[in-house]
């Protein structure tokens, strides 16, 4: 067997199908693209799944990769257990409909005996057992012998996902020897003898929703190899954390906490909790994941905090995440250049979610302890889910960790409950997601519209002649559209932009000197194909040649709009950081609004900023050019965009002067100056992670403008003031306001305080105690209270009760002198009482209670109680 570092391994395998004829291609981002059955990529195929369906071409027919993956169903026993992690690399090779079995079950062989000469008396492998051609393949051409080919069932040997291309499987182990289990173990079984380094899987199937298994056209291939499983049987070690690169990350923590690993089991799983999530946390953050309460940044927030508390476990008190970070990049880095490109903004969101955390781990603990006292006193062992759900959403505790503390204890909690109350919270999110820029389909349009195709040339020009091809009303072609009357045109050529990347569809006119069209909105379908909603406003319209006029004035202003989200992009990465990615957009007439991925609000300083940097580029003229070439030399030029979905589409290059490269579709202007101006009116967030910018350009700036203007005029002529002195006049208002409100306040207490001196006279008596009972108006609680403390002191030995009805509110205040408190009269249980009489409630001290109440005219019934009470 040969020794190879586990980024050693990774070279060879992709060298190796690069030599059997595939193309190498980097890792897909774990974000999945338009597949919403996935939360995070976590299988070589994953992303790749519309190139077996035949949904999308692949840019070959055979590919080889290495895909970070993570899967999180078994975090709870990252740690525990040395064998488990959340992240992997899967080394894969594929072929969409060329090569099958007889060939890659070779090339496997190959890979695994010659490449790194693993001796073939250690290999067995497992077949479908009912996929006699695998077996014979194994047997007759590779030459294993019988007794170690081993046929197993569905739950083995067949491979799928919830959805998507699936099939029968075939598994290669590694025997690693009598001393790690009996003669009679079998791979496919519980023991630790054999462990699986590769599966083959025949795909063959596209798994529906319904659990149907539709045979696809023709069958793939799809094999995953668990790049740190197959460096421990190279290196021999026992489990993934002993791998070279791995190690790094051990010895590393060890340096930093001052402890060493190996020497105290469960200080080891802390050591290992870290170890894997480090690597998930660094890969998910330098894909644009950021931590947040939803999704997948809910997997990254509980990924470092769950790290960020087995730190302290190691005795390590402030942050350290970051560091560790550092070596992963550096480590993982030469491969994954995304690492280093990324390495400030990875280093900074994990180091402020951890500071993050230990800001709030203390109250949290402190709260949770509590919690669990009580849970002893009354004799439960189950936490209430609101509890639960508070500790997560105010203390930052990841579920995970509170059952993990609670566990500790012998407690648990109630999952269902705090489901309950996440669902809630999801919700609320979900509502604020971003626009989808899907093409715009309807079932039943689908077949009116097959076979069609029109040529845009809105990025040249704003009208053409152009001819009618179909005329569509109430999903039905007709031969014409009678005046009054709303349909859907097709024509051969159009300079109609339909609506898709955020920008809103053209709006115009489409006409000849018969009749007139107005397009309402234009769409445009998954095939390209610009639709014009259309509404007749002058004759009858027929299949015959037209002229297509936008509105050029509004689509100059969606221009200015839509080239500026290109400006603002990169501004926002120069302030921000290059964390920040476009989340979505949405580009109109009279305004944009621009999503992106950025952990919290900015600041005032840093929408200055942005703006002002935006503004500079725009004054600074600089020409827009348009390059229409493939995606490598895309790829040169620097673009940012989605590049994952466009594989073998020529893509269009949009860049502004040396400042924004950047791929787009949609129609922009000429130079950045005309966008004339750009001012922000709003920065909020939308979801967790997700901020949106509101904005305007050019003439909507202008009309702005004049309406702050005229605002300022009106504000100044209220104020009797001119417009330059409005901030004085404004200032020198509420000073005197203020002053006038604490004159009122004055005379309002010298005025209740005169009403006081009549009433320490009224003292009354009742069984040897005195009391007194008083009505005010417009007296409010805070005064009230001075009052009674005022008789209560002026009288010495005494209860006082007085009432107040303030702005249709009344409220009562009550007072007990401390030698009746001594005797357990208490102002909190009389105003209780009184407050009852009055339809209300409230309480407080035994020396001194207030309440509210509703039934005004039932004030003195109220106040006379306090007699009875006595
Ligand atoms: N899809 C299979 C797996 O994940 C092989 O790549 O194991």
């Amino acid at each position: 067997m040969k020794y190879l570092g586990l980024h050693d391994i990774r070279k060879e395998f992709l060298k190796f199908f690069e030599s059997k004829g595939h193309l190498i291609l980097p890792s897909f981002s774990l974000i999945p693209k338009n597949d919403k059955s996935l939360l995070l990529i976590g299988a070589g195929m994953a992303p790749m799944k519309k190139f077996f369906t035949g949904e999308e071409v692949p840019p070959a027919k055979r590919v080889t990769t290495s895909q970070k993956c993570i899967r999180t169903g078994d975090i709870d026993n990252v740690g525990i257990t040395d064998r488990h992690a959340t992240f992997f690399e899967m080394l894969g090779n594929f072929s969409f409909g060329d090569y099958f079995k007889k060939e890659v079950i070779p090339w496997a062989w190959e890979f695994l005996t010659v490449n790194l000469e693993i001796a073939k008396e250690d290999l067995w492998v497992t077949v479908y057992h009912e996929d006699d051609e695998a077996y014979n393949i194994w047997k007759d051409v590779i030459g294993v012998p019988e007794e170690r080919i081993v046929r197993l069932g569905k739950e083995d040997n067949f491979w799928e996902l919830e959805v998507g291309p699936s099939g029968p499987c075939s598994e290669i182990y590694v025997d690693r020897g009598p001393e790690y289990g009996s003669d009679d173990e079998r791979p496919g079984g519980e023991g630790e003898r054999f462990i699986e380094v590769w599966n083959l899987v025949f795909t063959q199937f596209d798994k529906d929703e319904a659990g149907n298994y539709n045979p696809l056209s023709h069958p793939n291939i799809d094999t995953g190899m668990g790049l740190e499983r197959i460096a421990t049987v190279l290196q021999k070690t026992d489990n993934i954390f002993e791998i070279d690169a791995i190690k790094d990350i051990i010895k590393r923590i060890s340096e930093v906490s001052g402890t060493e690993y190996g020497k105290d089991d469960k200080l080891d799983i802390s050591f290992r909790v870290i170890t894997d999530h480090i690597r998930a946390m660094t890969f998910m953050i330098s894909d644009t994941i950021v931590p947040s309460n939803e999704g997948r940044g809910y997997v990254l927030r509980r990924l470092i905090r769950r790290a960020a508390r087995h730190g302290r476990k190691l005795g390590i008190k402030k942050a350290f995440l970051s560091e560790i970070a550092d070596l992963v990049i550096d480590s993982w880095g030469v491969e994954y250049k995304e690492l280093v490109e990324n390495k400030d903004s990875i280093k900074e969101i994990i180091r402020r979610e951890e500071e993050k955390f230990l800001e709030t781990i203390e109250q949290g603990l402190v709260r949770l302890n509590s919690h669990i006292e009580e849970l002893k006193e009354n004799k439960k062992n189950t936490l209430a889910g609101k509890d639960a759900f508070k500790l997560y959403d105010t203390y930052g505790f990841p579920i995970d960790l509170t059952e993990e503390i609670l566990k500790e204890e012998g407690f648990k909690v109630d999952m269902a409950a705090f489901d309950e109350e996440m669902n809630i919270q999801k919700e609320r999110a979900r509502s604020a997601r971003e626009d989808s820029n899907i093409g715009w389909s309807n079932q039943e349009d689908k077949n009116l519209f097959e076979g069609l195709s029109n040529e845009f040339l809105g990025y040249e020009v704003d009208s053409c002649d152009a001819k009618i091809i179909k005329i569509i009303s109430n999903n039905e072609e007709v031969e014409s559209l009678s005046e009054g009357e709303e349909g859907i045109v097709v024509l051969d050529r159009t300079p109609f932009y339909g609506e898709s990347g955020g920008q809103v569809g053209d709006t115009g006119f489409i006409y000849n000197d018969d009749f007139k069209l107005e397009v309402i909105d234009t769409k445009k379908t998954k095939d390209e194909l610009h639709l014009h909603i259309v509404k007749v406003v002058e004759g009858q319209a027929t299949k015959t040649k037209v002229k297509a006029e936008v509105d050029y004035k509004r689509r100059n202003n969606i221009r200015r709009n839509h080239s500026v989200t290109h400006l603002l992009h990169k501004a926002l990465k120069e302030v921000l950081g290059s964390h920040v990615s476009q989340a979505g957009s949405l580009v109109m007439e009279d305004r944009m609004r621009f999503d992106f991925s950025h952990f919290e609000a900015m600041t005032k300083e840093e929408i200055e900023k942005v703006e002002a940097r935006v503004n500079e580029k725009i004054f600074e003229a600089l020409p827009v050019k348009t390059t229409i070439t493939d995606i490598d030399k895309a790829k040169e030029m620097g673009a940012i965009g989605l590049f994952e979905d466009k594989y073998h589409d020529v893509v269009r290059v949009l860049s502004m002067g040396d400042y924004s490269t950047e791929l787009c579709g949609g129609t922009h202007v000429k130079n950045t100056s005309e966008i004339s101006m750009f001012k922000i009116l709003s920065e909020s967030g939308i979801s967790n992670g997700v901020r949106r910018i509101e904005s305007i350009t050019g003439p909507a700036v202008y009309n702005y403008l004049n309406s702050l203007k005229s605002e300022q005029e009106e504000i100044a002529s209220e104020l009797k003031s001119n417009k330059d002195e409005i901030v004085q006049k404004v200032k020198a208002n509420v000073k005197s306001l203020k002053e006038a409100t604490k004159e009122i306040e004055r005379l309002e207490h010298d005025l209740a305080k005169d009403q006081i001196s009549g009433i320490t006279d009224s003292v009354k008596e009742v069984n040897g105690i005195q009391y007194v009972t008083s009505k005010f108006e417009n007296v409010d609680v805070n005064t009230l209270r001075d009052l009674a403390d005022e008789v209560r002191n002026k009288v010495g030995s005494v209860v006082v009760l007085f009432a107040t009805v303030n702005d249709g509110k009344l409220n009562f205040v009550c007072a007990v002198s401390k030698d009746l408190v001594a005797k357990k009269i208490s102002a909190g249980n009389i105003i209780k009482e009184v407050a009852k009489v009055a339809g209300g409630g409230g309480g407080g001290r035994p020396d001194m209670a207030t309440a509210g109440a509703k039934n005004i005219d039932k004030i003195d019934e109220a106040l006379d109680t306090l007699t009875k009470l006595l």
